[in-house]
């Protein structure tokens, strides 16, 4: 049995793991998230705090640079990140990191946190459209350290995002996906819950070539369970 969520959602357990299947109690449910593997059943999600910002900002400079996940052409630097996770904080919206152990995985970006667990990857909420009748829709963001994909972790912290987005009060996610070829981010939400809602053609210009824009939708009215 191992316990996640740690500090201040003191609410969720991991009451156990095996065969690609975290059952969870939440809520007083227990629920089973599908496909995790045991890296995602040793990491810890907790919410982010100021001294994650270099490492965030690290990830997600590295997809900036390197590929079209983000339409992003300039990393921000640690302190908009910090503008973006107190602006967050105002909303009432989670902005989450996974911690994952130091062994696997040596090979990312994650830093080290408490007892060699590692900042690996991140996730977040931001409202949708800043006019005020969008206020119950948000946009999710996920991103993990380049060794730590397909290890479960995305799964995790997407499904926790939707968790506490949802007794946040928002009632539709969207996801912003780039139709770059590479299927994790479309799988992930998917898995997810998450249904096709759109594609924006040739919307993005990066990297020397045009990009569309998948949509994806996930209602949060039933809880996200
Ligand atoms: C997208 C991302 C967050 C997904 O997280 P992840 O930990 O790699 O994904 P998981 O291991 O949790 O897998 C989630 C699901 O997607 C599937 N999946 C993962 N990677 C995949 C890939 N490359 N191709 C197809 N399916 C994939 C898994 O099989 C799993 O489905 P299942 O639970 O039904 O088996 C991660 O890969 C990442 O950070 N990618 C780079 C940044 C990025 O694109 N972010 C999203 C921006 S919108």
């Amino acid at each position: 049995m191992r316990n996640y969520l740690v500090k201040k959602f003191p609410e969720y357990h991991v009451l156990s793991v095996g065969s690609g299947e975290l059952i969870v109690l939440w809520a007083g449910r227990h629920r089973t998230l599908r496909g995790m593997t045991a890296a995602a059943g040793q990491a810890q999600i907790r919410a982010a705090e100021p001294n994650d910002l270099g490492v965030i900002a690290g990830i997600f400079a590295h997809y900036v640079t390197t590929s079209v996940a983000t339409f992003e052409e300039t990393p921000p630097t640690v302190s908009e990140w910090a503008k973006k996770l107190s602006g967050m904080s105002e909303l009432g919206l989670p902005f989450l990191v996974v911690e994952a152990g130091g062994r696997d995985g040596e090979d990312s970006r994650g830093s080290r946190g408490g007892g060699g667990a590692r900042v690996a990857g991140y996730a977040y909420a931001v409202p949708w459209r800043p006019k005020p009748a969008y206020r119950h829709t948000v946009e999710d963001s996920v991103y993990l350290a380049p060794g730590w994909t397909g290890r479960g972790l995305g799964r995790l912290l997407l499904t926790t995002l939707l968790a506490h987005c949802a007794r946040a009060g928002a009632r539709e996610m969207i996801a912003v996906i780039a139709d770059s070829g590479a299927g994790a981010s479309v799988a992930l939400h998917r898995a997810c819950g998450f249904t096709d809602a759109g594609r924006l053609a040739g919307v993005g210009f990066k990297h020397g070539r045009w990009i569309d824009t998948l949509l994806l939708q996930r209602g949060l009215a039933d809880g996200a369970g």
